[in-house]
């Protein structure tokens, strides 16, 4: 985290876009931080996680707005900043979305990526790893484009072909580890688990689900669980 508030705090008074927000998670990152901004914007296509966002930010220079992140509604080079975190893998069209986040960056600015690694995890970090590669499996069942999450060096080279700027920086960021988790957390990941396959009807795929589920769920109670690891890329 040190990184990051001091790449943040080198750009004052910054005017900071959060492309495909969802519940604003990355600007909560920001705003723990630094205070010295200007306005934050996040955009995502979901109307609900946009209200969720407007309910709970209180920052009168933080605001959100339904927007395709594909086509969006700012004029060219409006933004020191402009982020995107825990999406690569989720988009079908990369490079579309990495052009209209250069379109909107101010001459100078930069784009800044945070993005879970799929590598160099830990045990306890497997399982974030598990439970997330669950969902994406499940998601692309039920037809909506979730791909499994990359390693580093494939996040740094999908930047490096889809960009035309260069990357600056990268570093991994990692949450602090703890040595044990309480039962309430560890019911908790095994309660998402479960409400995680609960869309799948087929009795056949449902069996298939379930056992994976199993899997899992004995890897967290054997090992616990720790946020997987995270990298940061500065393009400019
Ligand atoms: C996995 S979530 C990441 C949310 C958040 N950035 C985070 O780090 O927790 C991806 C988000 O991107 C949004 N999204 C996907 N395509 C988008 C687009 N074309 N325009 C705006 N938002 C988009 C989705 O609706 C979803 O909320």
């Amino acid at each position: 985290m040190k990184k990051l508030e001091s790449f943040l705090k080198q750009i004052q008074n910054a005017k900071i876009l959060d492309v495909g927000t969802g519940n604003g998670n990355f600007i909560r990152i920001i705003t723990a931080l630094v205070d010295d901004y200007s306005e934050i914007i996040g955009i995502d296509l979901l109307d609900g996680v946009i209200e969720g966002c407007k309910e709970s930010f209180e920052d009168s220079r933080i605001n959100f707005f339904k927007m395709d992140a594909l086509n969006m509604d700012f004029e060219e080079g409006t933004f020191d900043l402009v982020c995107l975190s825990n999406s690569l893998h989720h988009l079908e069209e990369v490079e579309d979305m990495i052009r209209e986040m250069e379109r909107v960056l101010k001459p100078g600015g930069a784009l800044i990526f945070c993005e879970m690694m799929s590598n160099n995890l830990t045990k306890r970090q497997k399982s974030h790893l598990l439970i997330h590669h669950f969902a994406a499996e499940i998601d692309r069942e039920r037809g909506s484009y979730h791909g499994d999450t990359f390693t580093n060096n494939e996040i740094l080279e999908i930047l490096n072909e889809k960009s035309i700027l260069t990357i600056k920086d990268a570093w991994d960021l990692t949450y602090p580890k703890r040595d044990s988790n309480s039962e309430e957390e560890i019911e908790w990941l095994s309660e998402t688990i479960d409400r995680v396959k609960e869309g799948i009807k087929d009795i056949e795929r449902k069996k298939y689900y379930e056992k994976k589920a199993d899997k899992i769920k004995k890897h967290i109670n054997k090992y616990g669980f720790d946020s997987a690891t995270q990298l940061m890329v500065v393009l400019k």
